[in-house]
């Protein structure tokens, strides 16, 4: 999850890093540091918070020197505290390593190490590795030659990078499950987790691929497998960018991306139908559908799975993904995987596609990062377009993935333009239900804010979109939050139910509200306090959200707008970042 990046050219390298980790800060912000090389010495800064504190407290971006590496951590092994912050160094302080992902056999390394004489400074994988390198410089191999002979010796997954102030004139790097990519330029030479985390003068990549390295000087960047062989790899354009994201007035980057969803609804409409009527056939002749996703991305593979169901009279199941490797016994050669993921890197949905791909299952991935991981293993891609989310909270990417789904369900029943009509008229109902309940969801959130155990329960294709509401309650605003079928509740739930405990029920006036609302009226008869996000009033509401009519199967994508604004509103209330939540990370890439 940590972002890293690396710079080996003419200009001053510890600003270009830390503009690179202000471009990777989503995927881990608890801790920062950069190292460089001036002068043949080795000098690092690093400390514990966000990146711009740990600059403005340490000056990261004033280290001298023209070869740098920046780490920006989301901690996996030892707390969050400076000694564990990222770079780690060797005992002799002449070699630096960042790291991004998990030395499963590092305490096994590190009984070694110490055994060995090694004063080990933090309690992470990772230090086990410029310690593993000193010995190996220590016997006479370069820094290349130390890195290759190391690398078997690491269990678990990893892209990292590392300097030496013996061979102060370039940057060796790894990967082995984690993203790294290689960046060219005329002012420099790159390598980081993320290729949109270059400056926009890089236009070219040199892949990389899992068991290769790469040595950046200020000549170039040369890969070599693991035996050390030169590669020569084809330069790729590097096309796609998010280009620099901001806030455009906002206050933070959820409400602007809340904001978005109208035009992103339609954005996600503009597909191609073709892409979908092919991937739509599929689904239809496969033996078997598996939709396999995490966290939000999940539960709109659940709706997906109603749309499927519903509209193309298709079963599937959503698997999650980090329980995906427990079924893969049941994938074939006849199995489609969808595989949904915002950012394309999820370790868990990478990890068991893989799997269904070696088992012969054809890979189809909803993505919107582009140039991620999950693309290159898919044998379809379908994009989301609705450009960078830099909140750690989804939202509008939810809502292209349901629009995605509603787009391959109709295709299915060769109505992929009707579908694309129907999207066209929601936009405007997603426009209505912000103004409509924006300032009133705020008031709200202050009569709600010292709640801390809230309730979502809606039934049928709605859902997921209770769980959803739950699951962002969860992640911004730190309140115990359970999303269930309403049906479920008296299962066992309904025991929680105290005097004005929260009860959020969604029950659009469709073919659920007569039993969803007898839910709701079980539960206030418990003292609960109703919710309701619905387009018809009822007398057991406490506070009503109202929301526009529209087709059945599209509310999914009008109902869980006032939950996010809720979400976001008890996060604000309650004195918190929505941004950039405690433990959380945008991208999860550790198992
Ligand atoms: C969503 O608000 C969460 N941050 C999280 O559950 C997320 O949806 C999950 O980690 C999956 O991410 P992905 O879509 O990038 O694979
Ligand atoms: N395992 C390393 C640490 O805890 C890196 C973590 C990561 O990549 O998320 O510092």
């Amino acid at each position: 999850m940590c972002g890293i990046i690396g710079y080996c050219g003419r200009e001053i390298a510890a600003p270009i890093v830390f503009q690179g980790l202000k471009r990777v800060e989503y995927r881990g912000y608890d801790s920062a540091g950069i190292a460089t090389l001036s002068d043949r010495s080795l000098l690092v800064k690093k400390g514990v918070g966000k990146l711009d504190e740990v600059n403005s407290q340490k000056g990261l971006d004033a280290i001298p020197g023209n070869i740098g590496i920046g780490h920006t951590r989301w901690a996996t092994h030892g707390g969050v505290t400076e000694p564990n912050a990222h770079p780690h160094c060797d005992c002799s302080g002449e070699v630096a390593v960042i790291h991004n992902g998990i030395i499963e056999n590092y305490q096994e390394l590190r009984e070694q190490l110490i055994s060995n004489g090694h004063r080990i400074a933090s309690e992470t994988d990772t230090e086990v590795i410029p310690h593993l390198i000193e010995d190996e410089m220590k016997k006479g191999n370069s820094l290349k030659a130390a890195v290759l002979a190391i690398a078997p010796r690491l269990e678990g997954y990893y892209a990292f990078l590392a300097i030496s102030s013996r061979e102060p004139d370039k940057i060796v790097g790894a990967r082995k499950g984690s993203p790294l990519a290689v960046g060219i330029s005329d002012q420099g030479f790159f390598a980081a987790s993320d290729a949109l985390a270059f400056p926009d003068y890089v236009t070219e990549l040199l892949p990389l691929d899992d068991h290769e390295m790469v040595v950046l000087t200020h000549h170039g960047a040369e890969l070599f497998d693991a035996a050390g062989n030169r590669l020569q790899r084809d330069k790729r354009r590097l096309t796609s960018r998010w280009g620099e994201a901001n806030k455009q007035g906002y206050r933070f980057f959820m409400l602007k991306e809340i904001m978005e969803q109208p035009r992103v609804v339609e954005d996600a409409a503009a597909q191609n139908k073709e892409l979908f009527t092919d991937i739509a056939l599929d689904i239809l002749r496969a033996g078997q559908v598996i939709i396999t996703a995490c966290g939000t991305s999940r539960y709109a593979a659940l709706v997906g799975r109603y749309l499927f169901s519903k509209v193309g009279r298709k079963f599937c199941d959503v698997v999650m993904a980090s329980e995906f490797h427990y079924f893969a016994d049941s994938v074939d050669k006849d199995t489609v995987v969808l595989a949904v993921s915002q950012s394309g890197e999820t370790a868990d949905v990478i990890e068991g596609v893989k799997e269904a791909k070696a088992a012969g299952a054809k890979i189809v991935s909803i993505i919107n990062r582009p140039m991620s991981l999950l693309e290159d293993i898919s044998n379809h891609v379908i994009y989301l377009n609705c450009g960078p989310e830099l909140c750690v909270a989804a939202t509008k990417s939810f809502l292209s993935q349901l629009v995605v789904f509603y787009l391959l369900s109709f295709s299915m029943i060769n109505a992929f333009d009707k579908a694309v009509n129907n999207l066209k008229r929601i936009s405007s109902e997603v426009s209505k239900t912000i103004d409509w309940n924006n300032d009133k969801i705020e008031r709200l959130s202050h009569e709600l804010k010292t709640k801390n155990d809230f309730y979502y329960i809606a039934r049928g294709i709605n859902f997921a979109i209770a769980s959803e509401g739950a699951l962002k309650a969860k992640e911004i605003s730190y309140i115990h939050a359970e999303g269930m079928p309403a049906g479920e509740l008296k299962h066992g739930t309904l025991a929680l139910i105290e005097p004005l405990t929260p009860v959020a029920v969604i029950c659009p006036d469709d073919y659920t509200y007569n039993e969803t609302l007898s839910n709701a009226i079980e539960a206030k008869a418990r003292g609960a306090y109703i919710v309701a996000i619905s387009d018809r009033d009822n007398e057991i509401y406490d506070f009503w959200i109202e929301i526009p009519k529209v087709d059945e199967l599209l509310y999914p994508l009008i109902t869980v707008i006032p939950l996010q604004l809720l979400a976001y509103h008890l996060a604000v209330s309650r004195g918190y970042d929505p941004d950039r939540p405690r433990n959380l990370a945008k991208s999860v890439t550790v198992k």
